[in-house]
């Protein structure tokens, strides 16, 4: 079975990717546990299970949402795999968004010392990103991400036909993740982008090119040296608005980081000279696209982006963008440069 893992996870799209699972399955025995949320055993399980013939298996379930990214579930889903006799040659089939295949690519990679997972995203932002790259994790004390670490799935299976059931706002979700390849990455996919509905439809044509996106700047960077980082433009800011969220002003995370974008295009002009043809045309995208609010405690923010994983020895380090299409990674920012961009965001809501 470990002969089967990769450096990096690979990616099957539709039919190849239906084959391939068939087959790895076949050939595994029945070793397998599921791991869903209460949506994804709702509107995917069964259409999972069809698609790839699966009758053997046992369900681990979460709850849906950030709150299951967290020591507490990682020990009930310990648990529930010691109880139900998981072992070493167990295979975690990490069925759902973000939220599951983050928890899910952890629970694999520390039970046992490590069992092999697959990724099957559910949603546009677990299709496009979170499923790919390796980085697994929970939260702690509402800090984002705070514990976890890189680990390959042997595949992530990505079908389009998942995305049937999303509602709209975790589709829009998952096109904030999108629009942030174009800024950071790739200036003719921005062109086009800007030109798209963010709906179901759209999604299918480019979620294939959004994977090799983001697959292309791991792979310039597999030593982990920093290039990578790029793809945290947006998210110094939209983790740490993210965590101060609350129930009363809950904001999924592919719309924080859209948030965080519009803040840090700011700070690229300020910091990196970003033209102010290039902030007012991408604000002005992002705006229209984007069902943005108001930013209520910027206090709570600032605190929170004081713990970015990204910073070092105190130093505040985020990625900007010099023009679109392009990031650097690393710029030191001082909090009162944040501190603009978060009343520059706001005055935008006025
Ligand atoms: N590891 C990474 O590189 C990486 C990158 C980006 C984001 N993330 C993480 O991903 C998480 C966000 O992921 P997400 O936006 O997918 O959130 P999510 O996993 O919470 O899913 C969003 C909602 O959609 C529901 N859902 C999932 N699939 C569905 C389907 N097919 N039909 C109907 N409902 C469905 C879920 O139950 C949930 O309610 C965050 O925790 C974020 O930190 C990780």
């Amino acid at each position: 079975m470990k002969n089967f893992q990769t450096n990096m996870s690979s990616f099957y799209i539709n039919n190849i990717g239906e084959i391939q699972l068939k087959k790895f399955l076949n050939n595994n025995g029945n070793n397998i546990f599921i791991l869903v949320d209460f949506n994804t055993e709702k509107f995917c399980l069964d259409l999972f299970l069809t698609t790839f013939n699966i009758s053997n298996y046992q369900l681990l379930k979460v709850p849906c949402g950030e709150s299951s990214k967290s020591l507490d579930y990682l020990s009930f889903l310990i648990s529930e795999l010691v109880k139900k006799k998981a072992d070493i040659n167990s295979l975690l089939i990490n069925l759902g968004g973000g939220v599951v295949c983050d928890l899910g690519g952890f629970l694999a990679s520390v039970y046992n010392r490590g069992i092999n997972f697959i990724n099957v995203p559910t949603t546009l932002l677990a299709q496009v990103d979170a499923s790919i790259g390796g980085k697994n994790g929970i939260n702690f004390d509402n800090i984002k991400n705070k514990i976890g670490l890189i680990n390959y799935p042997l595949f992530t299976v990505t079908l389009t036909k998942f995305l049937k059931t999303l509602p709209q706002n975790e589709i829009t979700s998952g096109y904030g993740e999108i629009y942030k390849y174009g800024l950071i990455y790739d200036l003719d996919f921005w062109n086009k982008l800007i030109l798209e509905d963010l709906s179901f439809e759209n999604s299918k044509k480019i979620v294939h090119h959004s994977i090799k996106i983001k697959e292309s700047i791991i792979k310039k960077d597999n030593k982990r040296k920093g290039f990578r980082n790029i793809l945290n433009f947006g998210h110094s800011i939209g983790h740490a608005i993210e965590s101060s969220s609350s129930k009363s002003f809950h904001i999924n995370h592919g719309l924080a980081v859209v948030m965080g974008m519009i803040c840090e295009l700011y700070i690229s002009h300020l910091v990196l000279n970003l033209s102010s043809n290039d902030l007012n045309q991408s604000v002005n995208v992002l705006l229209k696209k984007f069902p943005t609010n108001k930013i209520p405690n910027l206090d709570l923010v600032i605190e929170y982006i004081k713990q970015d994983k990204k910073n070092n020895r105190g130093k505040l380090l985020f990625s900007l963008i010099p023009k679109v299409g392009c990031c650097y990674y690393n710029q030191e920012v001082n909090e009162s440069i944040i501190y603009k961009s978060l009343i520059f965001y706001n005055q935008l809501h006025d």
